[in-house]
């Protein structure tokens, strides 16, 4: 993943020593899961949410904290993606690489390829189970996360020849905020339907994250990775 830029701490056994890492929605839930493995896996990680506060308290979180950074960005805003961007290469010196879709995929690849025809390159987007499946009620949200799909896969041809993978993640129910106004009734009924018989932990999403960015998935293109202890299959 990211730019093989030089950062200062890093350590040879860890599968992300020497990388730069920009995880979007850094702020809470899966995102701030994935900016604690990937920090600890040895990524310089740059956390951004459209809470800075909330990107600030996840530095705190973190192995390294100090080499870590902060930056406001809000993903539905191009000139906020590009800004965040810019300020977070000016911060580690070179582009990150990232979580996200279409506007942050846009800016990262952009600032990857201007940054060197030699810079390496990872993109995992977080998706949805539903995307796959389709969901009662959620139309506007599966359909949302039908299009990370599509938009992983063609990104994915797309970038595979500039040394850039993406690959994407379909989480199903995972104990986060995002959770807070389902009922106890809708999360037994997933839980029925889920083999494991429990709503996984946001860490069990960020563990897949970092093998998709690591060179341990280099031959890894386009791909849909399910995390969701068998719900609905
Ligand atoms: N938790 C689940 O069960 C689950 C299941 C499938 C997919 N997902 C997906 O995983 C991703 C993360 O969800 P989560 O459960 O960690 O949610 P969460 O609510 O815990 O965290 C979301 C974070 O994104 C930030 N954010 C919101 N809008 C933003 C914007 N416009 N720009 C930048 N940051 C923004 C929020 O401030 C927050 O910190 C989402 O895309 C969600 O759809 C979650």
């Amino acid at each position: 993943m990211a730019a093989s830029a030089d950062t200062t701490t890093t350590t040879p056994s860890c599968t992300l020593a020497g990388r730069i890492a920009l995880v979007t929605g850094g702020g809470s839930g899966i995102g701030r899961a994935c900016c604690q493995v990937l920090a600890r896996e040895g990524a310089q990680v740059v956390v951004a949410d459209i809470n800075l506060q909330a990107a600030k308290h996840t530095l705190t979180l973190m192995p390294g904290g100090q080499r870590h950074v902060a930056v406001a960005m809000d993903v539905r805003e191009r000139s906020s993606v590009e800004d965040a961007m810019k300020s977070a290469q000016d911060q580690c010196g070179a582009p990150p690489s990232l979580l996200g879709t279409f506007l942050v995929t846009q800016a990262f690849a952009t600032s990857l390829l201007e940054h060197g025809k030699d810079s390496k390159g990872a993109i995992v987007n977080i998706s949805s189970l539903a995307g796959k499946t389709g969901c009662a009620e959620l139309s506007g949200y599966t359909a949302s996360k039908g299009g990370v799909i599509s938009l992983t896969k063609t990104c994915a041809a797309e970038l595979a020849s500039k040394a850039i993978r993406v690959n994407c993640v379909l989480p199903a129910v995972i104990d986060t905020p995002i959770l807070a106004g389902a009922s106890e009734e809708v999360l037994e009924y997933y839980n029925r339907l889920t083999p494991l018989g429990r709503r996984g932990r946001p860490e069990k999403v960020a563990e897949v994250v970092a093998f998709l960015l690591s060179e341990r998935s280099s031959y890894m293109v386009g791909a849909c990775v399910e995390v969701t202890g068998g719900c609905d299959m």
